[in-house]
């Protein structure tokens, strides 16, 4: 099977997948984009978010198949070339990383919580981030973070 998809605003052709294959495995193991991380394979933890045509998907929920002639931003697609996006660094600041397993996608999912909902309440932070596990931080640098972002 031939995947053809828009990863961080380039086009992408991908030869040879089984048609099982999901989006997240594309991703790390065909394209080389690491940033989303497999924690569970389940929709459990959150740890591999990424928008499919804006919207914010488990990329292991999702087959490639379903990502033909779509567009997929993932985290390495939200900073500014060097540049890394107000909620990274505001992240890096806070202290909101550690182990780094979860990371990636707690700020994609805080990167849809603060373009839609630039300030949130605590309750909003909370429900927003409610599909994604952190096993290290306890969550209070985390809503520092996005608080501050
Ligand atoms: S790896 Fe996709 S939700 Fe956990
Ligand atoms: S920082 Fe380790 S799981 Fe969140």
């Amino acid at each position: 099977m031939r995947l053809s998809v828009t990863v961080n605003g380039q086009r992408r052709e991908v030869d040879g997948l089984w048609e099982g294959e999901s989006l997240l495995y594309v991703l790390r193991e065909r394209l080389e984009l690491p940033g989303s991380k497999n924690g569970c394979e389940q929709g459990e933890c959150g740890s591999c978010s990424v928008y499919l045509d804006g919207t914010l998907v488990c990329a292991c929920l999702v087959l490639a198949g379903q990502a033909e002639g779509r567009e997929v931003v993932t985290v390495e697609g939200i900073a500014d070339g060097d540049e890394l996006h107000p909620v990274q660094r505001a992240f890096v600041e806070a202290g909101a990383v550690q182990c780094g397993f979860c990371t990636p996608g707690l700020i994609v999912a805080s990167h849809d919580l603060l373009r839609r909902t630039p300030r949130p309440t605590d309750l909003e932070i909370r429900e927003a981030l409610a599909g994604n596990l952190c096993r290290c931080t306890g969550y209070s640098a985390i809503y520092r973070s996005i608080q501050k972002a």
